[in-house]
């Protein structure tokens, strides 16, 4: 079990476009993911992206459990290795591409909870840690937690995607019903 220390906002290297990988089921792949399942255990993180341990690389991890303190309202997500993932949005049956509005909070924005606006339907294709492919076309929590990790290979954190910054602001309170181990 190696949990790494999780990069915050305001160091450089989580604003790097990340780069592809190139050799999968290698033992450095492997340990590199089993690393970032224990951090993001840790921390009772929704996904970790590969850059927020300082890892240059098209890796992001996510998956919760049916019951994850940090979201306990959201319904839970097949735990998820994808490497170097491409996002579609999809349009819903009016044929319109649409966004929702949800809260995100992030393990390198710790203490603060946006809204943002995510398409609401998406395709993501991508491989696991195998090099076998991954093809799911997916909406609501899912499509937002994708779209949060991915954002984080092209060095995007998700207070860059709030508008609305009446609706950005530190958990406690915002929320000072929750348990503060819900901490981001
Ligand atoms: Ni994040």
């Amino acid at each position: 079990m190696a949990v790494h220390e999780i990069l915050k906002m305001g160091d450089p290297r989580l604003l790097r476009v990340a780069q592809p990988v190139t050799e999968f089921d290698t033992d450095a792949l492997h340990l590199l993911i089993s690393d970032m399942l224990d951090t993001m255990h840790a921390a009772n993180g929704a996904g970790l992206a590969a850059p927020q341990i300082g890892v240059d690389l098209q890796l992001v991890v996510f998956g919760t459990d049916a019951v994850n303190p940090r979201y306990p309202e959201a319904p839970p997500i097949p735990r998820t290795i994808l490497v170097n993932p491409v996002i579609t949005p999809l349009a819903g049956d009016d044929g319109l591409l649409t966004e929702e509005e949800g809260w995100e909070g992030c393990l390198s924005v710790p203490g603060l909870r946006g809204v943002v606006p995510r398409f609401a339907r998406l395709r993501y294709t991508g491989f696991d840690q195998y090099g076998d492919a991954i093809d799911r076309t997916v909406d609501g929590f899912h499509a937002r937690v994708v779209q949060h990790e991915c954002d984080h290979l092209l060095g995007i954190l998700y207070p860059m995607r709030v508008r609305d910054f009446t609706r950005f602001g530190f958990n406690e309170v915002l929320f000072p019903g929750l348990d503060a181990a819900t901490d981001d």
